[in-house]
């Protein structure tokens, strides 16, 4: 069933044909074919409402924040403060104190790991996280247990790429100090069962960190319902600009964490005998902030919330479904992930057709997507192939836009008899 026009459960009408209209990149040509852009889960292009953003700060309001008195230091200040509690409300936190702009999500859980982590993880100390990791939520706890002597321990996934939440429990001993895990994986689109993560984690006093870095621009995501004590995305797949990216944190665990990065901005007072921390979210963003980019997310914010984003995730849902069904068809193709709660991303294989020459031959007809390990290495290991070709959709994509996608893969599919 076509879904480029559906109403929703608020009755809203989804006009995806509109909501093209707003993104100006997506009018452009790829090797004379129009741009068919699937490769959302790497970033999201920008709607005009965010580039005009961009074009006024830097036209009408460019100064620095936070130190000036003069006129439009205060202006850009309030326009980036203004970011900070449209984030807080996206995500409902409890206070503005809990947001801290970061470049990322990388950054975000650098933050954590540099910070929360290397204050209370010692040696023999133990940090979970799952099989379907991003690197980014990888690499930085192995920095801390190369360091601190500590050991990660991985909840492992079954073939259809589901997180096995039984061998969780199992995995938490008194030595487990944190546990961080993916909410939507970028390689499989599966959406792991966190509300069950973070219940059983506090069974024990144990913290957890979402990585949001895909969860946040296709459901809702509310950090008092989920109760997680971290969570990280960035703009860039939020339809916002790259370079900033937030750090949720609960205000209490902020407030007893040393700083990451040391700096202007983050200090209340500075003597060469002793540094005074400033207050949260302060203490933790050193040297001049990415201004533009955090009031573009603002905007971005804006945007997506006058669409609503339970319309986006029913629509997206349909979508997916769409495309699932249509490439299912497909002789010889192999869907890698086949979670029951999956959204937006559809990771696929061929056993005679490497991914690099399927995302080459796709491009030649306009259209984008992503092929690789997805810095997910461990998934590749799981299921053991190398790479896979990746779709994956945004709230501006159409079943027009999957059934160009299939036909695509049935000329590369030629090419290869
Ligand atoms: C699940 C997940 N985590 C983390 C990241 C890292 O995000 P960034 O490169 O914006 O810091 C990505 C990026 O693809 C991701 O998909």
């Amino acid at each position: 069933m076509k879904t480029d026009t559906l109403h929703t459960e608020d009755i809203r009408l989804y006009d995806v044909k509109k909501i093209r209209e707003d993104f100006p990149i997506l009018k452009k040509t790829v090797h004379g074919k129009p741009l068919c852009y699937l490769d959302n889960a790497a970033t999201t292009q920008k709607p005009q409402i965010v580039l005009d953003t961009l074009n006024t700060y830097y036209t009408s309001m460019n100064s620095n924040i936070h130190r000036g008195v003069h006129y439009l230091s205060g202006v850009a200040t309030d326009a980036f403060e203004k970011a900070r509690i449209k984030v807080k409300d996206f995500i409902n936190a409890n206070s503005e104190k809990e947001i801290i702009f970061t470049r990322g999500t990388t950054e975000s859980i650098n933050l954590v790991a540099n910070s929360f982590g290397r204050a209370n993880i010692k040696e023999g100390d133990e940090i979970i996280i799952s099989h379907m990791e991003h690197h980014s939520n990888i690499v930085p706890w192995q920095l801390l247990a190369l360091e601190k002597k500590a050991k990660l321990r991985i909840i492992p996934i079954n073939d259809k790429g589901e997180l096995l939440s039984n061998e969780f429990e199992k995995l938490i001993t008194d030595r487990t100090k944190l546990v961080s895990i993916v909410y939507v994986s970028n390689s499989l689109g599966t959406i792991n069962p966190v509300e069950h993560i973070i219940e059983t984690s506090h069974k024990y006093n144990i913290p957890v960190l979402l990585d949001a870095a895909q969860a946040v621009k296709h459901l809702p995501v509310d950090v008092q319902t989920l109760d997680c004590d971290f969570l990280a995305f960035s703009g860039h797949k939020l339809y916002g600009p790259t370079g900033i990216g937030v750090l949720y944190g609960k205000e209490n665990l902020l407030d007893s964490m040393p700083p990451f990065m040391g700096g202007g901005d983050m200090i209340s007072k500075v003597t060469f005998e002793q540094t005074t921390y400033n207050e949260l979210p302060f203490k933790f963003e050193a040297g001049t902030s990415n201004i533009a980019d955090a009031i573009g997310l603002g905007t971005a914010i804006d945007y997506i919330s006058s669409i609503g984003m339970d319309n986006i995730a029913s629509y997206e849902k349909n979508l997916l479904n769409y495309a699932t069904e249509a490439l299912s068809q497909i002789d010889g193709l192999k869907i890698i992930g086949q979670a029951e709660e999956k959204c937006s991303v559809i990771s696929f294989i061929f056993d005679n057709i490497h991914p690099h020459d399927v995302g080459t031959l796709l491009d030649y007809e306009g259209i984008a997507i992503r092929t690789g390990h997805h810095c997910t290495q461990p998934v590749m290991q799981r299921f053991n192939i190398p790479a896979t070709s990746r779709a994956s959709f945004a709230l501006y994509n159409t079943t027009d836009e999957v059934d160009t996608l299939v036909s695509g893969i049935k000329k590369v599919i030629e090419v290869f008899k």
